[in-house]
């Protein structure tokens, strides 16, 4: 599905008509020559200065150095700042550097601008629901607009971390838990904040975070100990991040974590052996926040020095705010810990990228007051958003379409989110407004419903209430009410970092809440905005509807206005399971069959199955399920061939047809199971998917394509290739897609 073309080339002209104006004419010489000259000419001390990140007293997000960065700059001995923000406040510490540079050498400034910098996007795993790489690749060039114009040069962005595990609060900012479809948002993020060249001036250093394998953090614990084969590891963690090298990524950041004993940032076997290895990767690897002086307490350096040696011999480059490289890396070189060929690839790969940004051309081409007060909030960019958002809505349940509502409806709208124009940003919302330039969803819905005697507003309870004096007020406005709508959830800080909780029920009183408006006999529609997965078997037995918003951004309130009324009629597909309990945690759609597979109802009578006595094996919620309010019906699933060769291509075609009252998006998708493997492969894995809009009656025959490419694991002897045998090809609206074909792939 196209995104409004219309919208798409206005945002194209106005990011490539600042760009003109941006282009500085000073020619230097060819990056490699200008580098090796600089290097030629800097002392040990200023190239290690290179290597040392301090935060700016904007935000910390971790335990803080102690050291005071304006300190630091003043004694040449910091590369990059991070935490600062807007062009003055960038500039002024930019004017401090290179006051105090003797080779006049940038710093360079990074920043989360993870979904938004200041026109605020979904949270990135809203964004992933709505399955559309061109909105995803949109809402990261728009980010990297703002923040660009903002004197920022570099985003600690996309996060690529898969995730099988909704306690774990960073599950938010991420691309759930597949990784075909967490492969292909990870690049599209990548070309949006990146663009084809970062000499642009709207576009930014992307960095892709956290390697590795951060999100299987066990028991969803922030920052726990990870371990799983290798197989697992390359087969299921890493192909995001290699995703990101293929789409050019500049930078990489190593993960807190630890996978099987070695923590990421000391990691030779991750960073130099396959980054920089295999994927002989050219950019440069910063460390999470103090991640190199966190080796000491995982109990893998003995101290900070010797944290510091690990860390360069890995393959790092930059230390974030640990102050380890300033402090103990040039006497770890005279003592021959370290040597100086890993400090001038450190180095090197540092001014590269500063090189590629145009900052030795001029270091304040970012630094522009009146662009930034032009790009920030640009009617483009908050369309963008608005787009994205509605896109992101996932429709859970719609009983008797009590969705879209009628203009004509007497609505009560309840609920501790319902007003809210703070939380509906999400978490890691960067320098998004959170004191009311938001929309909330009763602005988004005056818009729509001018007539005020049709829409009523009022809380209800708190996000963690436990006192009821808020609910007999709501409770009147929805007696007298045609349908009630629920806007519920979690505040947005109950996930992102350190963010992790064992209970994924609503919060507080709000389901007793839910209750009570059950009881006077109306149908309930409940809108969620959460970072996570949410356990909702009372809510889906009990409501007529469900609406996962996520936490849907600057545009949110219209966007479910829009939604609820009918304006747009949601397409998103869930990017992660729904559990029915934290107990089956981790669930995930491609697991494995095991010895014992226990079939659902069938097997009830069967004690002797991979079940639980208390629950049924299967979520609340499968991988890529969202409904509409339209209907789609598939059918007619052919297959080319039931023989793929090694080097050719099955084609696999299905039609959909939309035989509803609305038109609609619907995203096709295609599983592939392989039969038997010389290690036992998952029960299907998504290999393809296709957004297609359908008008109503409207009919479209929907073709992949699938070679021995798209069937290759790693296998018993650790070699990725695909294996001759049987394959099962399956095709619908979610991870439980039932048409079915067969097909064997021989050598
Ligand atoms: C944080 C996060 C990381 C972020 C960095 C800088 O601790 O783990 O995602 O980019 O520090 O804020």
């Amino acid at each position: 599905m196209k995104l409004n073309k219309a919208l798409l080339l206005l945002l194209a002209f106005s990011l490539s008509a600042h760009a003109q104006k941006a282009k500085t004419s000073k020619k230097i010489k060819p990056r490699n020559e200008f580098v090796t000259e600089l290097m030629g000419k800097m002392t040990i001390d200023e190239k290690i200065a290179q290597l040392v990140q301090y935060t700016a007293d904007g935000t910390i997000t971790g335990p803080k150095s102690g050291d005071n960065f304006v300190a630091e700059i003043k004694k040449g001995n910091v590369g990059s700042i991070l935490n600062a923000t807007n062009v003055k406040y960038t500039r002024e510490i930019q004017e401090l550097n290179l006051k105090n540079s003797r080779l006049k050498i940038p710093l360079l400034f990074g920043y989360d601008v993870i979904h938004g910098y200041k026109t605020i996007f979904p949270i990135t795993l809203g964004e992933t629901a709505s399955w559309d790489l061109e909105a995803a690749k949109l809402s990261s060039q728009v980010a990297a607009a703002e923040a660009a114009a903002s004197g920022v040069h570099w985003t600690f962005a996309p996060m690529v971390d898969i995730s099988r595990d909704p306690r774990w609060g960073r599950v938010s900012e991420g691309a759930g838990e597949d990784t075909y479809l967490g492969s292909k948002m990870a690049f599209a993020r990548v070309k949006g904040f990146q663009g084809d060249n970062l000499y642009d001036i709207n576009t930014i250093l992307a960095c892709t975070k956290h390697f590795a394998a951060y999100g299987a953090a066990e028991a969803g614990r922030d920052y726990n100990t990870v371990d799983m084969s290798e197989r697992v590891l390359r087969e299921t963690y890493l192909p995001p991040f290699k995703a990101t090298v293929d789409a050019g990524v500049a930078t990489f950041m190593t993960s807190f974590n630890e996978i099987a004993g070695v923590p990421s940032t000391g990691n030779k076997f991750l960073v130099n052996g396959i980054l920089k290895g295999e994927w002989d990767f050219k950019g440069f690897v910063v460390t999470d926040y103090t991640g190199i002086n966190e080796m000491v307490p995982h109990g893998y350096a003995k101290d900070d020095a010797h944290a510091g040696e690990l860390a360069l011999t890995a393959g790092v480059d930059m230390d974030m705010v640990g102050g380890v490289f300033l402090k103990h890396t040039k006497k770890s070189l005279a003592e021959g810990k370290v040597t100086e060929e890993q400090i001038n690839d450190a180095c090197r790969r540092i001014l590269e990228a500063k090189y590629d940004l145009g900052l030795f051309e001029d270091p304040y081409r970012y630094n522009d007051e009146k662009r930034e007060a032009s790009t920030i909030y640009r009617k483009e960019h908050l369309d963008a958003a608005l787009k994205v958002a509605n896109k992101s809505m996932v429709l859970l349940k719609n009983n008797n379409s009590v969705l879209p509502l009628r203009k004509e409806q007497k609505v009560a709208f309840v609920g501790p989110l319902v007003s809210d124009e703070a939380n509906i940003i999400g978490s890691w919302a960067a320098v998004g407004d959170r004191t009311g330039y938001a929309v909330s969803v009763e602005e988004g819905v005056k818009k729509l419903i001018t007539d005020k005697s049709k829409v009523s507003f009022a809380k209800g309870v708190e996000i963690k209430d436990t006192k009821k004096d808020l609910m007999k007020a709501a409770l009147d406005n929805a007696r007298n009410a045609d349908v009630i709508v629920a806007v519920m959830g979690e505040f947005e800080n109950q996930t992102g970092e350190a963010a992790s909780q064992t209970d994924i029920n609503l919060p507080g009183i709000q389901k007793e809440f839910l209750a009570e408006l059950k009881k006077l006999g109306k149908p309930v529609v409940l809108v969620l905005l959460n970072g996570r997965p949410l356990t909702l078997n009372w809510e889906n037995e009990n409501m007529d509807a469900i609406l996962e918003a996520w936490f849907p951004g600057t545009m949110g309130g219209d966007a479910i206005a829009q939604t609820l009324y009918g304006v747009n009629n949601p397409g998103g597909k869930l990017p992660m399971t729904f559990p029915r309990s934290v107990g089956q945690v981790p669930i995930y759609y491609n697991h494995k069959n095991t010895g014992r597979p226990y079939l659902g109802a069938k097997d009830a009578e069967q004690k002797y199955k991979s079940r639980y006595t208390d629950s049924d094996n299967s979520p609340l919620f499968a991988f890529g399920y969202g409904l509409s309010y339209t209907k789609f019906d598939y059918s007619n699933l052919k297959i080319s061939s039931k023989t793929l060769n090694a080097n050719g291509t099955v084609k696999v075609s299905v039609d959909v047809a939309n035989t509803g009252n609305y038109d609609g998006e619907e995203v096709v998708q295609l599983y592939i199971k392989d039969v038997v493997g010389s290690v036992t492969r998952p029960v299907r894995e998504l290999k393809g998917f296709n957004k297609i809009l359908l008008k109503k009656g409207e009919k479209k025959t929907v073709t992949f394509d699938i070679t021995a490419t798209d069937l290759k694991f790693y296998t018993l002897d650790m070699k990725f290739a695909a294996e001759p045998g049987d394959f099962e090809v399956f095709v619908g609206g979610s991870s439980n897609a039932e048409l079915t074909e067969k097909f064997v792939l021989v050598n």
